[in-house]
């Protein structure tokens, strides 16, 4: 129940303006006029029929001109718009060779076509047209060059007014961030409905939005073993408040100082710090715990390699005033420390840092590793 009622309350962290906008369809065109963004122009088929100086005429009474399908996109679009109007007519659009070449009656070079196979053909036939919708498919919707002279329908074209960008729908939300606990998902929007342009104003808010989601799956506690699955075995690990300890087994080779140090780093750890009292008997109760009858002395993470005498704890810390060093301690050429087996591990014993032991490694737990 508590899950149920969390996931009612969703927290939208962004929350935005959807402001609501005309369709793409009426902004900024004249009156039969439709808008296409990609170009940020209008355009509108005639079904009248003209010629194609009377359609220029025509077109230019509405203060544009006639179409000019410069890509693919732009073709697209005219021959959906003529087709709505008329299937079975002939409709010219802006491109004729009356000057020579093929040019666009804006006078713009040609720089794509769709010409139908074997068009472009008679010589007399300047102004391109498009084949009907209902034409057979080799020819349907294909560019043709017909005669200026005939009339058919026609297609014009006309700069849009500034367009102020608006909000696509929403998409779907992604999928959780996390498959269990608490994270969170988003969503995302984009400028297109329309996009801004003719210096159109930029959509207002925000294009992702956020909220907490939760797979109503708990996570499973977690344990150092499974935080640290390269040291093993899993049984030699205890946690003591937010860090894990680990003992390498009897059986492992055993190491000298430089080495045992360079293994638990290798794991994202350090020789074991013994810090006070609770720290040197949980550790003392893990050996009990997981090593055999037995005893062996352990590394753990302290040594006056750097000054004799001035002992250092492994993660950089001086040694404070917690020390557990046997009594009578030999110390010359012993610079690296032990805990001392014939003291149940309650004693720590420097020795010579070349000597081969089995060590305990230190590793933060943390579950968000
Ligand atoms: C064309 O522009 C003129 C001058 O700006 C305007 O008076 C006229 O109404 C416009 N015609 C159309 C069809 O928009
Ligand atoms: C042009 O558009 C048509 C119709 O959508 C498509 O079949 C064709 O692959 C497109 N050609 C190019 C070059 O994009
Ligand atoms: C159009 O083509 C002509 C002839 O090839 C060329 O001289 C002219 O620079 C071109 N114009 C544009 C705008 O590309
Ligand atoms: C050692 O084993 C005892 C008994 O199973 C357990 O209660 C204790 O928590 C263990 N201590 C450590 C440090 O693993």
């Amino acid at each position: 129940m508590m899950m149920q009622s969390w996931w009612l309350h969703t927290l939208v962290l962004l929350l935005s303006s959807t402001s609501c906008r005309t369709t793409a369809q009426s902004i900024g065109c004249p009156y039969g006029y439709s808008y296409l963004s990609h170009t940020g122009r209008c355009y509108r088929a005639y079904d009248r029929e003209n010629t194609y100086d009377e359609a220029l005429a025509t077109c230019q009474a509405d203060n544009g001109t006639l179409a000019m399908p410069r890509d693919n996109t732009t073709n697209n679009f005219l021959v959906a718009l003529k087709n709505a109007v008329s299937t079975n007519k002939f409709f010219y659009f802006g491109l004729d060779r009356r000057d020579g070449p093929w040019n666009y009656v804006d006078g713009g070079n040609l720089s794509y076509t769709d010409w139908a196979e074997g068009e472009p053909n008679f010589i007399s036939e300047d102004c391109a047209e498009y084949f009907p919708g209902i034409w057979p498919h080799r020819l349907r919707n294909y560019w043709n060059n017909g005669l200026c002279s005939r009339k058919v329908g026609f297609i014009c074209e006309f700069e849009a007014g500034a367009v102020d960008g608006g909000w696509s729908d929403w998409g779907p939300w992604s999928a959780c961030s996390v498959t269990c606990g608490v994270g969170e998902q988003t969503r995302d929007r984009t400028c297109t409905n329309p996009a801004p342009s003719n210096d159109g104003a930029d959509c207002d808010g925000h294009v992702q939005e956020t909220q907490a989601c939760d797979p109503t799956v708990p996570c499973p506690a977690l344990d150092c073993s499974d935080l640290y699955p390269g040291l093993r075995p899993a049984r030699n690990f205890g946690r003591y408040q937010n860090q894990c300890f680990w003992s390498s087994a009897r059986s492992n080779l055993r190491l000298n100082y430089r080495e045992a140090q360079r293994e638990c780093e290798s794991h994202g750890g350090i020789l074991a710090t013994i810090k006070n009292a609770r720290v040197q008997t949980f550790i003392k109760d893990l050996l009990k715990n997981t090593t055999g009858r037995t005893k062996r002395n352990y590394w753990i993470g302290l040594d006056d390699l750097n000054r004799e005498r001035v002992f250092q704890w492994n993660d950089g810390t001086r040694l404070g005033r917690y020390r557990k060093f046997r009594s009578n301690a030999p110390h010359k050429r012993r610079d690296c420390v032990a805990l001392w087996r014939a003291a149940n591990w309650r004693l720590w014993f420097p020795s010579k840092c070349k000597d081969r032991m089995p060590y305990i490694c230190q590793m933060d737990y943390n579950v968000n590793k």
